[in-house]
């Protein structure tokens, strides 16, 4: 680089990353507070820089763009990117990078957790230890439901998709089936999975995965016409997005018993207010979006995400983009 490119750090991402692209050589300007920029304050920082890298709470719009169409690559520290218009972005060649693979674990662990955690319903029996209900053993009280060789139901058999059904299959022999916009044959031999109509997908799953992008096709995709397909007896799980699934009809169908339970990780909106009924369910779980909350993939997010950006600099490619017409020739 002959003059040092600047690069706008939206938040205060861990460490390994930072450090990375200052090696590189990058002039940095890392916003300090805890909370996201507002939008305005977004656009007025990235006049100066050439580079950002940011996350899903910074709001990539048209709007932005068309302000801020002088950036040379927006890194994002996600696998998700339903933030950012790409469309925009690729129109205006802006590359965008992101971080796929490296929270896979991490996220399928939640996934798996909550399943488990939903079917013996244990946020809902821990608060009733801390609201002094413990009282005695009831034989037939606090009944919640086995796993051991149920059917689970992937919605989007993609990298985290496919850890959550290997625990699945490893733990309890769960069957595995799927629904995603194209057969996985791979992916199917080594699950013994098998790709079924998203219609069969709610009929038959026990528990039933989200996994899937948020994009237009699958927003608001559950809702009350889908869960009145489910089992009365299935557990729903969420750890992609809030807004695949509608939340007022997720309430009302565990409210009227045509599912049995939910666990979320991601609501619409976020953060999910206090008085939501579905946090006083007795098998709903519900976590603040958490899935790649370890410390070995928010470590390694940081690193892709800054690789995206030298690599970049360095190749006129990125290890990890989302958008490959925008560096187009
Ligand atoms: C988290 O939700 C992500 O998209 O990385």
């Amino acid at each position: 680089m002959d003059k040092p490119k600047k690069v706008l750090v939206s938040r205060q991402f861990p460490d390994i990353g930072i450090q990375l692209l200052e090696e590189a050589g990058f002039e940095l300007t890392i916003w300090p507070k805890d909370r996201p920029m507002y939008p305005s304050e977004l656009i007025a920082l990235s006049r100066d820089h050439q580079a950002l890298l940011c996350t899903l709470s910074d709001m990539i719009s048209k709007e932005f763009l068309e302000k801020c169409c002088h950036l040379e690559i927006i890194s994002q520290f996600a696998v998700g990117y339903d933030n950012i218009d790409v469309a925009e972005a690729t129109r205006l060649r802006i590359p965008i990078g992101f971080t796929p693979d490296v929270m896979s674990e991490a996220t399928a662990d939640i996934a798996f957790g909550l399943m488990i955690a939903t079917a013996r319903k244990m946020f809902f029996l821990h608060k009733t230890i801390l609201k002094g209900e413990w009282g005695y053993f009831k034989p037939r009280g606090n009944l919640g439901m086995e796993l051991m060789g149920k059917t689970l139901g992937i919605f989007g058999l993609g990298r985290i998709g496919m850890k959550m059904a290997q625990r699945c299959k490893n733990a309890y022999g769960m069957k595995i089936i799927y629904h995603s916009r194209r057969p996985n044959p791979g992916t199917e031999k080594e699950l013994d999975a098998s790709w079924v109509s998203f219609e069969e997908l709610l009929a038959r799953s026990d528990v039933l995965s989200v996994h899937s992008v948020l994009s237009h096709e699958t927003r608001g995709r559950f809702n009350w016409e889908t869960f009145r397909q489910m089992k009365p007896t299935a557990i729903f799980i969420n750890t992609a997005r809030g807004a695949i699934h509608n939340e007022t009809d997720l309430i009302e169908a565990l409210s009227s018993k045509q599912i049995w339970g939910a666990g979320l990780d991601v609501t619409d909106p976020e953060p999910m207010a206090r008085e939501n009924p579905l946090l006083s369910m007795e098998t709903v779980c519900v976590l603040p979006h958490v899935g790649s909350g370890t410390v070995e993939a928010r470590n390694a997010m940081s690193s892709v995400a800054a690789e995206n950006i030298i690599e970049f600099y360095r190749t006129g490619t990125l290890p990890y983009l989302v958008n490959p017409p925008a560096l187009e020739k």
